[in-house]
């Protein structure tokens, strides 16, 4: 077979606008798998690549057109095919790993040290969701938070993509969660781990009697002086995420929550999630003993990821999303 069906960002534009149609199969190189991908989870990065937005990301993912024309990077499949040099994996084992860009279509090729084998207990839909979503979590809570057992974290956004996996890596760390998000949510908030939920259509967390060992904040939706009047002395304030302002995005509250935590006791940072070889290997490891459960609230096909996207972008979604190919 040489044509594959694809989800193809041309040019930046709204995703409901995006392509999907018949491109070539990629041509498969030293050191890499060629992957039937039989899921692909999204994410508000893959929201950014296709938009193009915020302006100041463009040095990496493309100056007038995306970087990458086929967007998803958290992937599981089955192995179709393997590069030269490659040892470790064989045609039909099933994997997941993280891609760059190319995920929404039948096929993709990833460097072997990006995968790992699929636990057989776990479906393809939740190996795809455990991607960039749960890598920033896990480095959140583990690296930047550095949270112990005990101490009482905030993740503010606690129901999305990252959210959720948050709630639970804090409370693996034996810690008491309170989550805030929608209405709508609250429940689901309960279910994934929370303590303690705060709806923030009724109820602003800032402006409560609790100070919090730890603040996880997706959405930013608070300025920092109001966050940092809710954290303990000596409690961690960790960014995750933020504006789509269009020239600019997140990085003015990033540069004024670095210039925050020189001057206070409290401290004041933000994670960079990395995907690394290591860290697949620990979330394949919580994968397989149930420590960790990846919501999938949807699953769809290629035709409908542009309009997923556009949802993502509008940022209320309930865990991950995730098209079968
Ligand atoms: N730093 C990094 O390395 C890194 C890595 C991955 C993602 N991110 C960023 O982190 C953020 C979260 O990513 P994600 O994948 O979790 O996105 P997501 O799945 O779209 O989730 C967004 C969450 O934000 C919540 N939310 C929206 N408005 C809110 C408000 N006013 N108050 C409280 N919660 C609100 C939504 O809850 P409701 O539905 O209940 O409104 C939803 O749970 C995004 O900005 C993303 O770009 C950063």
């Amino acid at each position: 077979m040489n044509t594959m069906r694809a989800v193809v960002a041309d040019r930046y534009g709204p995703p409901d606008e995006l392509d999907v149609r018949d491109v070539p199969v990629p041509h498969l190189t030293d050191g890499h798998v060629r992957i039937r991908v039989r899921a692909v989870a999204l994410n508000p990065a893959d929201w950014h690549g296709v938009v193009g937005r915020p302006y100041i990301a463009r040095p990496g993912i493309g100056w007038r057109t995306p970087r990458r024309a086929i967007p998803g990077t958290d992937i599981a499949g089955t192995v179709d095919a393997v590069g030269g040099g490659v040892t470790g994996l064989a045609v039909d084992d099933e994997v997941f790993g993280f891609a760059d860009g190319g995920g929404c279509a039948e096929f993709v090729t990833v460097p072997e040290a990006n995968l790992v084998t699929k636990p057989s207990t776990v479906s393809f839909a939740a190996a795809a969701a455990t991607g960039v979503a749960a890598f920033t979590a896990l480095q959140a809570v583990r690296d930047v938070a550095r949270l112990k057992a005990e101490q009482h974290v905030l993740v503010n956004g606690a129901t999305g993509g990252v959210g959720h996996f948050a709630i639970q890596f804090a409370r693996a760390a034996g810690c008491e969660v309170t989550a805030v998000c929608s209405a709508g949510n609250v429940i689901a908030a309960t279910a994934m781990g929370a303590d303690h939920v705060i709806d923030y259509s009724t109820s602003d967390f800032t402006s409560g009697p609790i100070r919090y060992d730890a603040i996880l904040d997706n959405p930013g939706s608070h300025p920092l002086r109001a966050c940092r009047r809710v954290l303990e002395p000596g409690g961690s304030y960790v960014l995750i995420g933020g504006s789509k302002a269009s020239l600019l995005g997140p990085i003015p509250r990033l540069i004024a929550a670095k210039l925050l935590g020189v001057v206070s006791s409290q401290r004041f940072d933000l994670v960079f999630a990395k995907e690394t070889a290591a860290d697949l290997d620990v979330l394949r490891t919580m994968l397989e003993d149930g420590s960790v459960d990846p919501v999938v609230s949807r699953t769809m096909t290629l035709e409908e990821v542009p309009g997923a996207l556009a949802e993502i972008g509008r940022g209320h979604t309930l865990g991950k999303l995730v098209a079968h190919p």
